[in-house]
């Protein structure tokens, strides 16, 4: 069902990417992620060390038997990163694919990858940047519209108008991301001229994330006006679940507060402690416009086989009264 060149070059059963989450996507969530027929996606900026991420690597091989993949992030980071550390242990892992967000990926750790015969996709949030990165040689792009949660850029494009401008700029395939969160958004995607989706906020509200219950019920209850965009004063705008912490930093940028002021309320400590402790107000929490399209918590696999199935049956449905 739905077989797309890009279930064919990530070798996995439905055209879903499980997008990569700071301190959530861990070997467990990511496993259960690919085992549900979809490609899940490791954070490795969460992995403070290279033999930390070398075992969850070694984890989640453990955990399944299909391919996954690794996010290395190329954002501005508030902790200094060196990638070539993580391309190390993917290519001697033997980890299948890999995606790049943020800036574009250097040459040298490209060539490196491809020459390991590591899939490379890059998820950015302008048509001008998706062709830059298969002029680069990357095997896939992720679109990534503002209403999604995680890194919107300054731009503010949509979902609805990104993916047809960047199906007609690219010959790689393509996927859209940012506000999908059912098998109507899937099947929307696929006929503006995408071969999959990446999604986030839908498996924030799954059985398996790592997040403490209260967040997800809180989750659950909010709508989609429940989010705004944060950090554009440095930027390097998110968008976020609106609760007092993403509130606060709002308030700080809007009243021009120092730098030290804002990054001690997003440095990620609070955040940890609000998955782990279930303190609604206490970090600051990526989040789409699409979590007022998500009320119930199920179990991975449901959610994915569900949209898969919604959208085959809207298809139908959309064919028959044609
Ligand atoms: C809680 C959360 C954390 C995220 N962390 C990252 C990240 O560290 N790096 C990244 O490239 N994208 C990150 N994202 C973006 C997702 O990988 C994915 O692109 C996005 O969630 C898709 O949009 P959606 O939320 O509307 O489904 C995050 C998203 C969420 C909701």
């Amino acid at each position: 069902m739905f077989r797309t060149r890009v279930t064919e070059l990530l070798g996995i059963e439905y055209p879903i990417v499980g997008g990569c989450m700071m301190h959530i996507s861990r070997p467990e969530f990511v496993a259960a992620i690919s085992n549900a027929g979809a490609l899940g996606m490791m954070a490795s900026a969460m992995f403070d060390t290279q033999e930390e991420f070398r075992q969850a690597v070694r984890r989640a091989k453990t955990l399944t038997d299909r391919p996954f993949g690794v996010n290395l992030n190329l954002f501005p980071a508030l902790r200094p990163i060196d990638n070539n550390l993580y391309v190390q242990v993917i290519l001697e892992e033997g980890v299948p694919v890999v995606e790049t967000s943020g800036r574009r990926p250097p040459e040298d750790m490209l060539a490196r990858l491809k020459a390991g015969g590591v899939r490379m996709m890059h998820k950015c949030v302008s048509v001008r940047h998706a062709v830059s990165a298969e002029r680069a040689g990357v095997d896939a792009v992720t679109i990534f519209g503002t209403e999604g949660g995680g890194h919107i850029g300054e731009l503010g494009l949509t979902t609805m108008v990104l993916v047809p401008c960047a199906a007609d700029a690219l010959e790689i395939p393509l996927l859209a991301a940012g506000g999908i969160a059912d098998g109507r958004g899937l099947l929307a995607a696929l006929v503006l001229g995408a071969e999959g989706v990446t999604i986030g906020t839908r498996l924030l509200l799954t059985e398996e994330c790592p997040i403490h219950n209260n967040l997800k019920q809180a989750l659950a209850a909010a709508t989609e006006p429940d989010t705004l965009p944060i950090l554009g004063s440095l930027q390097n705008s998110i968008r976020a679940w609106k609760n007092a912490a993403a509130l606060r930093v709002a308030e700080l940028e809007a009243s021009q507060a120092e730098f030290g002021e804002i990054l001690a309320l997003v440095a990620g400590t609070e955040t940890k402690r609000m998955f782990k402790e279930g303190d609604v107000d206490a970090g600051v929490i990526c989040c789409s416009q699409g979590i007022g399209l998500v009320r119930e918590i199920k179990p991975v696999a449901e959610v994915i086989s569900g949209m898969v199935r919604e959208a085959q049956s809207r298809l139908t449905q959309i064919g028959s009264s044609a």
